[in-house]
């Protein structure tokens, strides 16, 4: 266990805004748990936990407290009774890294998530999700360190709670209070079947690709998004700074009449933040150094913001503008790092 003093969050978040936190503490073992969170008892400060911050902001007062950070490693698999394939990764391991080991082994269920930035243990909190594939349709379960009770226990998936962006552990009354210690994602032999999600989809038509093995769409993700996307090891950004809206069957046909495009999915109704953003015609314009993505609308980028106040100002900048085009308000994606 390492605890560092007076670190500022801009250094801890790729969108690289924030100021001071009191103390840091990297865990490495198992062991490490209780005592980082006895650390921050004995200098009675609150604890936040951080991945390696590719999707939370930092604001300018910082974090009177102690953040806890996952450097747990280790990565194994087995199969279970059904066949399928078990792979149990510490939560400090990166997500890509898990992505890519089942894909090389031939499995399939998370391949569509290749590329995505952040920690194993990040990915159930907020759901991670992409081209058509989510956490919550491969997790098996999750076993955390419960700050509460002070006791290990393991979470299957039933009582995670996992919708859009959100679960047990970043809404309701135990949000934050779990330190993730394990996640076990269910993978199985086969591969993707057509249609897919509309990005991936044109592309397999562009180039007319008939190989849907994992390794190959890892390969095939991996190249669209870094057409659009930004590494946020390179740039600072935080991903898709706005969440996209789900609408109910009867506000779809009401925001479809008003000329909206409606993404339908079995289930569910999508209006794309980017197409809105895109519509306003805000692609590449800047706001208080922020500027939204040339490539995609929905990424924002800190090139210039000196302050969380900055980004506070572009975000709000972009909001009215959306708001008087669609009567409608976006809301961030990101998570924030509270201030006490
Ligand atoms: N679109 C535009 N203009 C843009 C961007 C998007 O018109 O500048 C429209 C397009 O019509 C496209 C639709 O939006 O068909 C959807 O775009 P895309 O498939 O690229 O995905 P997204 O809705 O923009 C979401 C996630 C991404 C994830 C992609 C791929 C959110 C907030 N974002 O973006 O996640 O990679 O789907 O599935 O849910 C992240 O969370 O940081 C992130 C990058």
């Amino acid at each position: 266990m390492k605890i560092s003093e007076n670190i500022s969050l801009s250094e801890l978040t790729t969108m690289k805004l924030g100021g001071p936190v009191n103390y840091v503490v990297d865990v490495e073992a198992i062991e490490d748990i209780p005592s980082a969170y006895k650390f921050a008892e004995k200098k009675q400060l609150p604890v936040y936990i951080l991945g390696n911050g590719s999707n939370t902001i930092g604001r300018d007062e910082g974090f009177k407290g102690v953040i806890i950070r996952n450097h747990i490693r280790g990565i194994t698999s087995r199969y279970d009774e059904n066949d399928n394939f078990l792979i149990k990764g510490m939560g400090g391991e990166k997500w890509d890294d898990i992505v890519e080991y089942a894909c090389k082994n031939g499995y399939s269920g998370i391949e569509a998530m290749s590329m995505i930035p952040g920690t194993l243990g990040a990915a159930p909190v907020q759901n991670i999700g992409a081209y058509g594939q989510d956490v919550a349709q491969v997790i098996d379960s999750v076993e955390v360190y419960n700050s509460v009770t002070n006791q290990y226990e393991t979470l299957p998936a039933e009582l995670l709670q996992m919708g859009y962006r959100r679960s047990i552990f970043n809404y309701g009354e135990m949000a934050g209070k779990y330190f993730i210690i394990s996640v076990t994602i269910r993978v199985h032999q086969g591969s993707l079947q057509p249609p897919f999600y509309t990005s991936l989809q044109a592309y397999v038509d562009e180039h007319q690709v008939t190989d849907f093995s994992p390794n190959n769409i890892r390969r095939i993700v991996t190249e669209i998004r870094s057409e659009k996307l930004p590494d946020p090891a390179v740039v600072a950004t935080a991903g898709s700074f706005f969440k996209n809206i789900y609408l109910t069957d009867e506000d779809a046909m009401k925001a479809e009449a008003r000329g909206m495009k409606i993404i339908r999915r079995p289930g569910e109704n999508k209006i794309s933040a980017g197409w809105m953003l895109e519509e306003c015609g805000l692609k590449g314009q800047s706001f208080h150094g922020m500027r939204v993505s040339d490539k995609s609308a929905l990424i924002l980028i800190n090139e210039g913001a000196k302050s969380y106040a900055d980004l506070a100002d572009a975000r709000f900048a972009i909001q009215q503008i959306v708001r008087t085009k669609f009567g409608l308000t976006l809301q961030q994606e990101p998570v924030e790092v509270p201030t006490r």
